[in-house]
């Protein structure tokens, strides 16, 4: 059945083998269902809950259109576009958070670690960023949204503020309820440090992500020195929760071949960690480098990818205009 895909990815810079298999792998496969149409995002708003230099996101914006394309995305048959060029995302937010609930939001696990221990002090755009996010997605009628397992809760929201707007208004699928794509086995990508945290653009140590811009010999490193246990490679796949960094490792390695944990346990079972960080690396060179190098050759060609997100937000902004049009009516603006 044709899905309609949304997702959205921060500008905020080193996009990271977490972003790649958590979310962007999963764009490029529904880009190349013929029958779905998608949209892909460059959320700058949502950038913004946390400071941003202008130069530098000016910068970030057009490495991750450069991200999407040179991973696979074709802008001929996907709309890639920014958030901030089309100005129904922010009106529609401003609509949506007179229906969300203080309790909704104040549920949100996001909001609680990014905010930390000094809440008074986070911006209230970082409060209410889902709400910012539902809006993305309500637009366009979105049936499927493709993203990592850190999203789900505000999906989740999002599926409440659309209930909700729908109960409201009586208006009975006026706002798709939407579907969240989350891979099931593996979804969340751990630092190579510690696997217990998440893969993030945010850490200062940049041995623990692999970089969707480094070299062949920046992957073969940061595997080599990623944390490991002493015993050898596991046998089962029980063991997996008890011995975090390496199945997160094995977890990399399958979604990379797109096999399943237990198959990888099988095929390293017993193995020396140093026999299979070979493999490992091998493996994510051949996929990571070719986006790599694309993406450095599309940076030279900064009009080509300004030209896709004019493009890309001129489409979005027909889709959105519309839906927000209706919108004022049922408001009774
Ligand atoms: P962000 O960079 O926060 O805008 O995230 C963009 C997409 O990447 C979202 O769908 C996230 O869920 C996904 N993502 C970010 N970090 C990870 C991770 N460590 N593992 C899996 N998915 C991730
Ligand atoms: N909040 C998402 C993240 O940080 C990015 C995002 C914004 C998004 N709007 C979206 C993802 C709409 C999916 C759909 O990863």
């Amino acid at each position: 059945m044709a899905k309609k895909i949304f997702s959205g990815v921060q500008p905020t810079g080193n996009l990271h083998l977490g972003n790649y298999l958590g979310a962007i792998k999963n764009f490029v496969e529904l880009n190349n269902e013929k029958e779905n149409e998608c949209v892909f995002c460059v959320v700058d708003l949502h950038a913004i809950t946390s400071k941003q230099d202008p130069k530098e996101l000016k910068d970030n914006i057009l490495e991750t259109v450069a991200t999407f394309v040179a991973s696979g995305i074709n802008p001929k048959k996907s709309i890639i576009f920014n958030q901030s060029s089309v100005s129904a995302h922010s009106e529609v937010a401003w609509i949506l958070s007179c229906i969300a609930r203080m309790g909704w939001l104040n549920r949100m696990t996001q909001f609680k670690e990014k905010a930390g221990k000094d809440k008074e002090k986070a911006s209230v755009g970082l409060y209410s960023y889902p709400v910012l996010m539902a809006a993305d997605i309500l637009l366009y009628d979105s049936t499927h949204v493709p993203v990592g397992d850190d999203q789900k809760q505000h999906l989740e929201l999002c599926r409440d503020i659309a209930q909700k707007f729908n109960n409201d208004f009586n208006v009975y699928d006026f706002f798709k309820v939407p579907e969240p794509l989350i891979k099931k086995e593996f979804s969340r990508v751990m630092s190579l440090k510690d696997g217990s945290k998440k893969m993030s653009k945010s850490e200062l140590s940049d041995q623990s992500r692999i970089n969707l811009t480094d070299s062949d010999d920046q992957i073969i490193n940061k595997i080599k020195k990623a944390k490991t246990d002493p015993l050898p490679m596991p046998s089962n796949i029980n063991e997996l929760d008890k011995r975090l960094e390496a199945k997160n490792l094995l977890g990399i390695y399958s979604s990379l071949t797109d096999n399943t944990l237990e198959n990888s346990v099988k095929k390293f079972s017993k193995m020396n960690f140093s026999d299979f960080k070979e493999q490992l690396a091998k493996e994510l060179v051949d996929k990571i480098s070719p986006i790599s190098i694309e993406i450095k050759k599309l940076l030279k060609d900064k009009d080509y990818l300004n030209k896709i997100l004019l493009e890309g937000s001129e489409k979005a902004s027909d889709i959105a205009s519309k839906k927000v049009k209706k919108i004022h009516e049922i408001m009774g603006f």
